[in-house]
Formats: C-alpha cells, sequence, structure tokens
C-alpha cells in the first residue's frame, strides 16, 4: 500500500481523535489525558502543523488550511467533551456523595488568650476605671532612658540591681523594667497632667530558673500633677489591690529604695486566711509583697521636662505574672513562655 498523502493523513487525525476523544467517555481525567496526547507540547496537532515543511511546495497552502480546520474541529469536540465530563462528575457527586444533614457538625477548638494576655486585661479594666490610660513604649531602649534619666549615672550601685542584655549598637539595650517609659511619657505630655499605666515586656540577663527568666512583663503606673500625694498613692494601690485580689485585702507598705523614686516603698497585701498556702507563700508573715513605688524623683521629674516646684507625681511597678502565680500557686515562671498547652488551656 503506498504511504498516505499528507492531506490522508490529516483526515485520518481528525477521524481518530474524534474517535478517541469519544471513547475518553465522559471521565474527566481521560478528556484530559487526551488533550494532552493531541494538544500537549509533544502533541500530534502540533506536530500535523509543523508537518508543513515536509510538504510539497504547491500543496502547501491546501495543507495549511486542512491543518487548520483539523486542529479547530479537534479543539472543539475537546471543550464540548470536558464540559460533559465535568457536569458528569457534578451530579455523580450530588447523587453519591449527598450531605448527610444529621451528622455532628465538626467541632471547633476556638482560641484563647494566653494567661499572661489575660491577666493584663484584667489590669487595663481596673485602671482604666481609676482613669488611667494604657501608654506603650518601646522594648529596646537607650542605656540613657533605662538607668541615666532615671537618676542612675553610670556607674551608679542601683543598676547592680538589673542585669542587662546589650545590643551591637553602643548604647542601645533590652530595657530591664517598663520605667523608662516615664520619661517618654513625660515629655510628650509635658506640662499637662498624666495618668497612665505602661505595661510590657522587659529581659534581664538571668539565670533561668522557677523563678527568673530572660524575659517578663511588667505593667507601670504614673501619675503626674499639681498636688498629688502619697496618700493618692495610697488610695490607688488599695482599690486595685481589692479589685484584683478581693474587696477584704489590706496593705501594707514599708519603706524602700529605688533610685527614681523618693521616698521608695514597697507594698503588701495580707493574703486570705483560707488559702492553705498562706504559710508557704507569705513565709509564715501572712503578708507578701506585690509591687515597688514610691513619689517620682525631682531629678526625674526634671528630666521629663516638669517643674517639681509646681508638680508632684507617684509612680509604681509590679509583675502581672507574680500575681498570677500566687493566684493560682504556679510555681514555675517558665510555664508562661513555654508553649505547653497542657498547661495554657487551664486558664
Ligand atoms: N522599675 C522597678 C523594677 O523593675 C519597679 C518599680 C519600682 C517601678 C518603683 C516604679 C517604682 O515606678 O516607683 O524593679
Amino acid at each position: 500500500m503506498p504511504d498516505a498523502t499528507p492531506l490522508e493523513a490529516l483526515a485520518t487525525l481528525e477521524t481518530q481523535g474524534l474517535a478517541e476523544l469519544a471513547s475518553a467517555a465522559a471521565e474527566e481525567v481521560a478528556v484530559r489525558a487526551w488533550n494532552t496526547k493531541y494538544f500537549g507540547d509533544k502533541g500530534m496537532v502540533k506536530a500535523a502543523l509543523a508537518g508543513i515543511g515536509k510538504v510539497a511546495k504547491e500543496e502547501r497552502a491546501a495543507y495549511g488550511q486542512a491543518a487548520n480546520k483539523v486542529k479547530v474541529a479537534l479543539e472543539t469536540a475537546y471543550a464540548v467533551a470536558l464540559e460533559v465530563a465535568q457536569e458528569a462528575a457534578l451530579q455523580k457527586s450530588l447523587t453519591t456523595d449527598s450531605i448527610d444533614v444529621t451528622l455532628p457538625g465538626r467541632q471547633l477548638s476556638p482560641g484563647k488568650l494566653h494567661p499572661a494576655t489575660q491577666i493584663l486585661h484584667k489590669i487595663y479594666g481596673i485602671f482604666a476605671d481609676l482613669g488611667f490610660q494604657v501608654y506603650r513604649t518601646r522594648e529596646i531602649e537607650s542605656d540613657e532612658l533605662n538607668f541615666e534619666l532615671l537618676n542612675m549615672p553610670e556607674h551608679h550601685p542601683a543598676r547592680d540591681m538589673w542585669d542587662t542584655f546589650f545590643t551591637q549598637t553602643p548604647g542601645q539595650i533590652l530595657r530591664t523594667h517598663t520605667s523608662p517609659g516615664q520619661i517618654h511619657v513625660m515629655r510628650e505630655r509635658c506640662p499637662e497632667p498624666i495618668r497612665v499605666i505602661l505595661p510590657g515586656m522587659c529581659y534581664r540577663n538571668e539565670a533561668i530558673s522557677t523563678r527568673s527568666e530572660i524575659q517578663f512583663l511588667q505593667v507601670e503606673g504614673l501619675v503626674i500633677g499639681e498636688g498629688v500625694t502619697m496618700a493618692d498613692l495610697k488610695g490607688t494601690l488599695t482599690a486595685f489591690a481589692r479589685r484584683m485580689f478581693g474587696p477584704d485585702r489590706q496593705i501594707r507598705i514599708r519603706s524602700s529604695y529605688f533610685p527614681f523614686t523618693e521616698p521608695s516603698i514597697e507594698v503588701d497585701i495580707d493574703w486570705p486566711k483560707d488559702d492553705p498556702n498562706r504559710d508557704r507563700l507569705t513565709k509564715g508573715t501572712g503578708w507578701l509583697e506585690i509591687l515597688g513605688a514610691g513619689m517620682v524623683h525631682p531629678i526625674v521629674l526634671r528630666n521629663g521636662g516638669y517643674d517639681p516646684d509646681k508638680v508632684t507625681g507617684f509612680a509604681f511597678g509590679m509583675g502581672p505574672q507574680r500575681m498570677l502565680m500566687l493566684q493560682h500557686a504556679i510555681d514555675d515562671i517558665r510555664l508562661f513562655w513555654g508553649n505547653d498547652l497542657r498547661f495554657l488551656r487551664q486558664f
């Protein structure tokens, strides 16, 4: 038998293609495989179109036209076949995989706020009721704000209370407490009165243990205005302690030392008598320290832009994680940032 002419070969391509497509039988996968075979990069239609180079010159025009017709015919047939196949698949899934609306829904597992965030929110709520705004400041701080402007010049022995992380930029450190926020807010608000809390993460270069972590939260408080006194500080902290720890709480004030306050105090609360942990927590005294505070030192007021002859202020600093540990008898501070869901889910 003589070889088929190029035009005959095109006709065969068309009939064969249509036949194969028909036998793909409305199966989407098979229909798509057919498409690759005919229209893929190495597909038969492409090869036929490229074959024009081998056709005798005088037949080329006719060949080109015929090849295009075949291409369009197969393309159109493919589009139809694909639609039929997809429709069939949809019908099948609607009938055989129908939804059983009587099945119980899938259990959602809603997230929860981290216990540290929860207690922060509680603290914000209490101070909001007392007229305090939340003021946030940076965690990477200058040595100047973290120490110097808080009345701790270089080599001041009080700096020993804070083991500091230094960055590679000279003078830039991770803040060891939220107190530098006092300077930021004073410089922004001066000469207006101030009533803010400054919450946030602090960092200290500590050996990690059940009692100390290298990062922890603090909430600082700052009030500045004409005629602000220690009595205001005491009233504010009493109100806070009662909202936080229970309506019958008493606070006890002991004299203390911080470079940025004068006088400085430490504040204890009486621990409920019915708590079996009372003796252990309070070392038998019945009192537990909850925060440090004091009247803002005149030097600090001046560094913030205020005239200490005209205004006074009080400040305090507390560790919310420590408060949570007390309330829930948590004995290991590392649990806070350990990401152990068994711990976190209990709150
Ligand atoms: N910054 C202190 C610390 O980290 C806590 C503190 C004490 C803050 C007394 C205050 C304050 O504002 O008045 O240990």
